[in-house]
């Protein structure tokens, strides 16, 4: 195996999930040579043996173009993108022959707060690249996998974790509507999530929709605010689906 613990990093695009990323290496021992932000000059880039791309995606593919010029001999570069996979960096690839290529996925939701790096203590990671990539996700404290349809593989994370969010922005609003606080819910959250974990979503499914129970179903419908029937029907047909029954009568009510 090949150890990269206690090699010199580069950041470059120091948000989020760079900056925890950054801040679990720094915990393993790798020590930070240089970051570099938007219209900062990369030309400090060259003295770090690992460089981690962590722009946006839609940047990395011109970030990479520079690094041509710029990445030290034989250096490791990685993007965080889950999205894409060595692609991404197909200008260094061809211009820079001598250069390693990695994608380092942390499937976490990093937000900058105070818990980011040690909420990597645990995340699985998405690599793709030689296995240094996976010994960079072990040393921020993750589990490396590697996924070959990356787009769909991120399209779950999306849902796993934006989706979900959105959900509770929902909850948050007719919590808001009833003058519930939106705390008296979180239990109920909590407990939901913890039942898939422990059984799987489709035994997990309680509710009115799990029961048949159409008429309580219609009187959700009738009581929502106009602009929150199209998702909770939505959501409705998804947990209908999840139970694999056939049932033409709420199916009707939610179409
Ligand atoms: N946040 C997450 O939960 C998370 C989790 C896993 C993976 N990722 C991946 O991590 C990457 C970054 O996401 P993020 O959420 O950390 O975004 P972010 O918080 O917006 O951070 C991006 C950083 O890159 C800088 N930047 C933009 N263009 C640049 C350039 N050309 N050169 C140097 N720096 C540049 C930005 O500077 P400005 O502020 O000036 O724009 C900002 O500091 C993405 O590929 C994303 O898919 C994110």
């Amino acid at each position: 195996m090949t150890t990269v613990v206690g090699r010199t990093v580069a950041l470059i695009g120091p948000g989020r999930a760079g900056r925890a990323v950054v801040g679990a290496l720094g915990r393993s021992g790798h020590r930070l040579a240089a970051t570099v932000g938007r219209g900062d000059p990369l030309t400090a880039v060259a003295r770090a043996e690992i460089v981690v791309i962590a722009t946006p995606d839609r940047a990395v593919a011109g970030v990479a173009h520079s690094l041509v010029e710029h990445a030290g001999p034989a250096s490791l570069v990685v993007h965080l993108s889950g999205s894409s996979g060595l692609e991404a960096l197909d200008a260094l690839r061809e211009g820079r022959p001598d250069v390693r290529l990695g994608a380092l996925h942390p499937l976490q939701s990093l937000t900058g707060g105070p818990d980011d790096v040690d909420r990597l203590t645990g995340s699985w990671f998405a690599v793709a690249g030689p296995p240094a990539v996976a010994d960079l996700a072990r040393a921020c404290g993750g589990h490396p996998f590697t996924v070959t349809d990356r787009a769909l593989y991120h399209a779950a994370a999306c849902v796993a974790s934006n989706h979900l969010v959105a959900l509770l922005g929902q909850v948050e609003r007719l919590a808001g509507a009833v003058g519930v606080p939106a705390e008296a819910f979180w239990p109920l959250v909590a407990g939901s999530f913890a039942n898939v974990q422990a059984v799987g979503a489709r035994p997990a499914l309680t509710g009115p929709v799990a029961r048949g129970d159409v008429a309580t179903v219609a009187r959700h419908l009738h009581a929502l605010p106009i602009d929150e029937i199209a998702p909770y029907r939505a959501l409705a047909r998804e947990a209908l689906r999840l139970t694999g029954r056939a049932d033409a009568e709420l199916e009707e009510l939610l179409s």
